[in-house]
């Protein structure tokens, strides 16, 4: 189960959810103002139709000829009567009442006031020196329902404010995080060519201490890079005169000695210097391919440097090199002299580890595709995903140190270009393939 959380999921959900508990709050809040006040209203209401009805019934009563019992107020037109009223004596007996009243409902002895049962509420009024009492009844569910009423129609904009608010959060996160997203990706482009620091305008302030705080990595990783760049380059440097001057003492010893072993013996040594020789300048290759873009101000047509390049092979090693360019000129960013250690490195390696005798194809289109391939065993796939990487190699027979595909992809990388590596090369069922695309454009306008 993944324990990542969403950023926007969250926000988006207790945003919303927090919304609906305040708005519900809100509701009950307004409910129950509006359940107050409207009781006020209603008993205002209860009052003053008691007290409009009771000198109209006194009348009447006071002008019947005799005592002609309780009476029943005539209904003029048909409707509920949400107000329902009894006139009584003080012992109880009923002189006058409201056409749908049900008596039982009243208290046995008329009262003043306002008093409550469990389904109505009454007003009572007297009039003549107390011998006359009104008492008007109104059902509490009628005033339940106003209130019950009044309180849906606050919860009815809910319905419309959830969808509106979980997609505000949604749009408003997004909106914010877009800015963050290209943080991460201004982060996810540098690398071991580019360690500037990271910037992104009108970055959330929250982000600002994780800004700087890789600003600081970078800064210290530079710095690393730097030491150990210029450490390689300047030892590999220091390292070339001796070298020189001691193989230079091993040749005019050699010359002077009659002595066959101490010769065999001095030609074991000039090899090892050699190899050491070759390590050195392969490690400042690997340190000025590191520390540069390889990228050139102006570009220049490569095939020229191409064609140049694989000649002065051919002549060494006797016609296996296959050279296919093409007749237009392959403009490009790419720097000439870090091509040219490129292309060497390329060449060295098919002529070192490819099959003898079998012949070696460097092609280049107009598009700007470079091809390096070579017959030879085929190198497994868990090792070809290593040789780029500085000293491993996989081919232990032929000497070596391997550096050789570390300058490559140093330079490549440089200069923003990938390097294809493939074992069998394409096409063939063994053999090796280094493929990658020299054509680099200024990308900025
Ligand atoms: N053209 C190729 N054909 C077959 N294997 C190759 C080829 N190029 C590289 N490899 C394999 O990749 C390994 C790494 O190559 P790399 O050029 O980095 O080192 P190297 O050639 O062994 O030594 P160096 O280049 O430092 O003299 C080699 O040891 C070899 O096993
Ligand atoms: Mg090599």
């Amino acid at each position: 189960m993944s324990t990542k959380v969403s950023l926007q999921r969250t926000l988006g959900l207790s945003l919303t959810i927090g919304i609906i508990v305040l708005w519900l709050l809100g509701v009950a809040a307004a409910g129950l103002v509006a359940r107050y006040k409207m009781n006020d209203v209603f008993d205002s209401a209860l009052e003053e139709t008691a007290q409009r009805i009771l000198p109209l019934a006194v009348t009447e009563i006071l002008n019947r000829e005799n005592d002609t019992g309780p009476q029943r107020a005539p209904m003029l037109k048909a409707h509920d009567e949400y107000l329902t009223y009894l006139v009584r004596k003080p012992s109880g007996e009923i002189l006058l009442q409201s056409h749908d009243v049900e008596p039982e409902l009243f208290s046995p002895l008329p009262r003043e006031g306002f008093s409550d049962t469990a389904t109505h509420r009454f007003y009572g009024a007297s009039a003549v020196s107390g011998t006359i009492y009104i008492e008007v009844a109104e059902p509490l569910a009628h005033r339940r329902a106003a209130v019950l009423e009044t309180s849906l129609a606050l919860l009815i904009p809910l319905l419309l404010l959830i969808p509106v608010s979980l997609l505000g959060v949604w749009w408003l996160i997004r909106r914010s995080l877009r800015r963050v997203v290209m943080l991460q990706q201004s982060i996810e482009a540098r690398g071991g060519g580019d360690l500037s620091s990271v910037y992104v305008a009108r970055l959330p302030q929250e982000f600002e201490p994780v800004v700087n705080a890789v600003n600081h990595l970078l800064e210290r990783l530079r710095r690393t890079l730097e030491a150990e760049r210029s450490f390689t380059a300047n030892s590999a440097h220091e390292l070339r005169t001796p070298l020189a001057s001691a193989l230079a003492k091993l040749q005019r010893l050699q010359a002077k000695t009659q002595d066959e072993q101490v010769r065999v013996q001095a030609e074991e040594i000039e090899g090892s210097l050699r190899t050491l020789a070759r390590l050195s300048e392969k490690l400042l290759e690997l340190a000025k391919a590191e520390g540069g873009s390889a990228l050139a101000e102006n570009d220049t047509d490569l095939v020229p440097i191409l064609r140049m390049i694989v000649s002065d092979y051919q002549h060494k090693a006797s016609g296996h090199l296959k050279l296919d360019v093409p007749d237009t000129p392959v403009m490009s960013l790419l720097d000439s002299d870090a091509f040219a250690i490129l292309i060497r490195n390329l060449i060295d390696n098919a002529l070192k580890h490819g099959a003898r005798q079998q012949p070696i194809t460097i092609s280049l289109t107009d598009k700007g595709v470079l091809r390096v391939v070579n017959a030879g065993e085929v190198v497994p796939p868990e090792k070809l995903a290593l040789v780029r990487r500085r000293f491993v190699r996989s081919d232990t027979k032929s000497l070596g140190s391997g550096i050789g595909l570390a300058i490559v992809d140093a330079i490549a990388s440089g200069a923003g270009i990938e390097l294809s590596l493939r074992s069998p090369a394409s096409g063939q069922r063994d053999g090796f393939e280094a493929e990658l695309n020299i054509v680099v454009t200024r990308t900025d306008s």
